[in-house]
């Protein structure tokens, strides 16, 4: 299974390129608690600004410009290499939207307020996506997704 996990602004803003727009420890908390364990796929932007703090996970990384033992040109082959285990893609924009036709579910946290940036999430399709788990908290809103049909 392929889950995608992200959090969002309610335009969809994910990102300000150099990092995330917000500093929400519970919420950031609860997203390595969801992937502990788990195979990791992760654009080569994302790796850089945040990888550090993935210690447990075996890590696999989109890149077209850098090569090694964990990197991949291909998302098919990264989760391919991933092997049976549920893998999480954990962003950023760019591998959202490559990952988005081989995901089942999304894990996304909807920030309260309005913040600045210029990278999004991609849009859900609500022909393709259901919502099957809302829980309001004092800062987000966290959704579960499953897509429609699987
Ligand atoms: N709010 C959230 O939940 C969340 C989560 C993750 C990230 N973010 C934010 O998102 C921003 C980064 O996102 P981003 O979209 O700019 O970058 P990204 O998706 O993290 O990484 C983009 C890189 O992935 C590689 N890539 C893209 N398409 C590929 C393909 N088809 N095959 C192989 N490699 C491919 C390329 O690496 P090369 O250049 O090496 O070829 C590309 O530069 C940051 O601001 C970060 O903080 C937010």
């Amino acid at each position: 299974m392929l889950s995608i996990i992200s959090a969002m602004d309610k335009n969809r803003l994910i990102g300000t390129g150099q990092g995330l727009p917000w500093n929400i420890k519970e919420e950031y908390q609860r997203y390595l608690a969801t992937v502990k364990g788990h195979p990791i796929i992760v654009g080569r932007k994302t790796f850089e600004l945040s990888g550090k703090d993935l210690q447990e996970e075996k890590v696999f990384i989109l890149s077209t410009s850098q090569t090694g033992d964990n990197y991949f040109s291909n998302i098919e082959e990264a989760i391919k290499a991933c092997g049976d285990d549920d893998i999480f893609v954990t962003g950023g924009a760019e591998v959202y939207k490559l990952a988005m036709p081989f995901a089942d579910t999304l894990y996304i946290s909807v920030i309260k307020g309005e913040y600045e940036g210029c990278i999004y999430f991609p849009e859900i399709d609500p022909n393709t996506w259901t919502i099957i788990q809302h829980e309001e908290c004092p800062e987000y809103d966290y959704y579960i997704y499953k897509k429609l049909g699987n």
